[in-house]
């Protein structure tokens, strides 16, 4: 019998359309879902929208129709999403599923029966927008203690459940269940949460204040409070929606995926419920952090909100995909900018990846009539066995990080293999081995080498990127469909025997042609603004006018100002761009990160005085090519018609440091 593995996301409200916010869990859940399928379990994968309550009845208010027309219109923008991310759920839960109901109903009726719902009067501060009351303690001078909105006291008949009948259970559980609350910072707030007794959860709502809800069977005139209902559908979901009609029993669910906000909801209520209704718990909760925009909280009123269907559009499903879970570990709250997203996606997507694949490909049907020749034991190096050994234990590397949700570091192992293979070409340069038929063994044993290092690739990027492993697979002439064949079954290094012919195909990560600037003040040079100093010069080998406004010069806000990161830099090497008098290509140390830089200096600096320099960089600039050399970037100088000087600060502060 197969191991079973089910995962959630949290069920999302329907109460607008699809943020990154959503998508960043969903996919998180996705690639634990798809290598448990690799591993051989039978694997459960549910997602779905949380349809009841406040919020939604307030937004099909706003919208002019009834709440259930509301949630039918906007479940398809979530389904839409979801396939466009390449999403693979078994299941997609509604909470106005008929059955759904019934069995919230059911649970209800189970807690009620056992006398741990009682019915009694309650006075509290109540707060419309999280829809839930705050004791006199929790309100900070009339506002909510979590959104900050004005609460208000409201008094009413409502149904409790007897929650603080399990706290010392609870206490019990997280204390010899380490792995239950991950990580281990929220494990320790829960803990912290629980060190206060804990009260009786109000479960239900009158429905003269909200009747978009799920009925009280015992009380015709309530509807129970809807996170009892949304929790319940990690357990309803497996009653109907499963698709393994002989599959091992899902509960106790192996991993809750949710938000740091929805920690205490599931940690709290949902396990209490549980204990209430004598189920097990589930084994693991993990909260993950949450995303700020350009450095700003992501809201609809600052009209900061990552659509990632745009991001889809632009820069395709993997590549999306890939920048959510590399960039920021999953505990971690993190920032989403462009800038950022460019880069990664044009170092690591587009030159690394990209790259190696290409040039791989274009060896093999260069050099070797489109076919992945034999190697040759007698002329392997010691290179050739770390590729080897890195190779073979990448899929092990993976497990380990993602069985501790570290998404980043399992990516940052299979970018540690891309790059050990793109200087593997270097090194083994096979270009120089294919002229000299002496050496056509080891050409072979290269090549060899290059492709069994794709073909295990795109095996370990599946999880991660099933597009572009499925079209590597594809290029590299594999039969097997990788999304199924089983870890215990793929062929080690040097087993697999290639029989179709290989092709090289339209490049994976397509370079982005990044437009001008983030603001909107750069002008051509051909026409340079008659703008004082300082000047900018780099990647689109324009001026930017960030300078003090003269007359003729169009004025800019603090804000748009604040757009152009400017950051120090410290020159590590430079040289001339060929055929270029002015360009110099400069590699420069941002602190985090190293990054090219072409700048047209060269009248004025010869490259070698310029290594060890601080300088100062606009670091948000999108990337641009220069007589074909690619620019990441801009530094910043002084001067009108000839460039005079470089700026920098007066001390000598480290790279990386952010210029205002
Ligand atoms: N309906 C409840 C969950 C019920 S689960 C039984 C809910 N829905 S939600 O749509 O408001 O939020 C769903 C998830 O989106 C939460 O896990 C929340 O943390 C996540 N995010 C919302 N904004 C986010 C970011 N800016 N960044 C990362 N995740 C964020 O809560």
């Amino acid at each position: 019998m197969p191991n079973a593995f089910y995962v959630t996301t949290p069920i999302y409200y329907v109460n607008d359309v699809p943020h990154i916010g959503h998508a960043y869990t969903t996919i998180a859940a996705d690639v634990l879902a798809r290598l448990a399928r690799l591993r051989g379990d039978a694997v459960f994968f549910l997602t779905g929208l949380d349809e009841h309550g406040q919020k939604v009845q307030q937004a099909a208010a706003k919208a002019g129709i009834d709440p259930q027309t509301h949630c039918d219109q906007l479940m398809p923008k979530f389904k839409d999403l979801w396939e466009k991310l390449n999403i693979s759920q078994d299941g997609f839960i509604r909470t106005t599923d008929a059955q759904h109901q019934t069995i919230v109903q059911h649970c209800l009726q189970t807690l009620y029966d056992k006398g741990l719902i009682y019915q009694a009067e309650y006075t509290g501060w109540y707060c419309t927008f999280d829809e839930r009351f705050w004791t006199e303690k929790d309100v900070l001078e009339g506002l909510c203690p979590d959104c900050r909105r004005p609460v208000e006291q409201v008094s009413e008949r409502n149904y409790f459940f007897r929650m603080s009948q399990f706290q010392d259970q609870l206490k019990e559980h997280i204390h010899t269940h380490p792995e239950f609350i991950q990580p281990d910072s929220r494990r320790n707030e829960v803990i912290g949460f629980l060190q206060k007794p804990l009260g009786d959860l109000s479960i239900s709502r009158p429905k003269s204040r909200l009747s978009w809800g799920i009925e009280l069977p015992f009380d015709r005139d309530c509807v129970a409070y809807v996170w009892f209902d949304a929790l319940v559908n990690y357990i309803s979901a497996l009653e109907y929606l499963s698709a393994h009609p002989d599959a091992p029993t899902f509960w106790p669910a192996s991993v809750h995926l949710v938000g740091k906000d929805i920690l205490t909801t599931h940690a709290v209520y949902w396990s209490t419920m549980l204990m209430g209704m004598e189920r097990p718990l589930p084994q693991c909760l993990f909260a993950h952090g949450w995303w700020t925009v350009e450095g700003e909280k992501m809201s609809k009123s600052r009209g900061n909100v990552v659509d990632p269907s745009a991001m889809i559009e632009e820069f395709g499903t993997d590549a999306f995909r890939y920048f959510l879970l590399r960039e920021v570990p999953f505990g971690q709250d993190g920032n989403f900018s462009l800038a950022a997203f460019h880069s990664r996606y044009q170092a690591e997507l587009a030159n690394d990846l990209g790259n190696l694949v290409s040039r791989t490909l274009a060896m093999l049907g260069n050099f070797s009539q489109h076919t992945v020749p034999h190697p040759d034991p007698q002329t392997e190096t010691e290179f050739d066995h770390q590729l080897q050994q890195t190779t073979s234990t990448l899929f092990g590397t993976i497990e380990e990080h993602l069985h501790r949700f570290e998404f980043h570091r399992a990516l940052e192992a299979i970018m540690g293999l891309v790059q050990l293979a793109n200087q593997y070409i270097d090194k083994t340069a096979p270009w120089i081995l294919a002229k000299d038929p002496a050496r056509a063994a080891r050409l072979q044993t290269v090549l060899f080498h290059l492709a069994e290092t794709l073909r295990f690739l795109s095996y370990a990027l599946t999880p991660f990127m099933p597009h572009t492993a499925e079209a590597m697979n594809r290029r590299l002439g594999l039969t097997a469909d990788i999304s199924t064949s089983l870890l215990s079954n793929y062929p080690p290094w040097g087993t697999y025997t290639y029989n179709n012919p290989v092709s090289k195909g339209t490049a994976l990560f397509p370079k982005k042609d990044i437009p001008a600037t983030q603001g909107s003040q750069t002008t051509p040079t051909s026409s340079p603004p008659a703008s004082k100093n300082p000047q900018a010069l780099g990647s689109s080998g324009k001026s930017s006018p960030l300078a003090i406004p003269t007359d003729d010069t169009p004025q800019i806000g603090i804000d748009e100002f604040m757009k152009v990161q400017l950051k120090m830099a410290k020159i590590l090497e430079a040289e001339r761009v060929p055929k270029s008098s002015k360009l110099l290509k400069l590699q420069v140390d941002m602190g985090t990160q190293q990054r090219q830089i072409v700048a047209g200096i060269g009248k004025k600096y010869a490259p070698e005085e310029l290594v060890g320099k601080t300088i100062v960089v606009v670091a948000n600039l999108k990337p641009a090519k220069l007589m074909g050399v690619e620019s990441q970037g801009m530094v910043l100088a002084a001067g009108e018609k000839d460039m005079l000087g470089l700026l920098g600060v007066a001390e000598d502060l480290p790279p990386g440091t952010t210029v205002k």
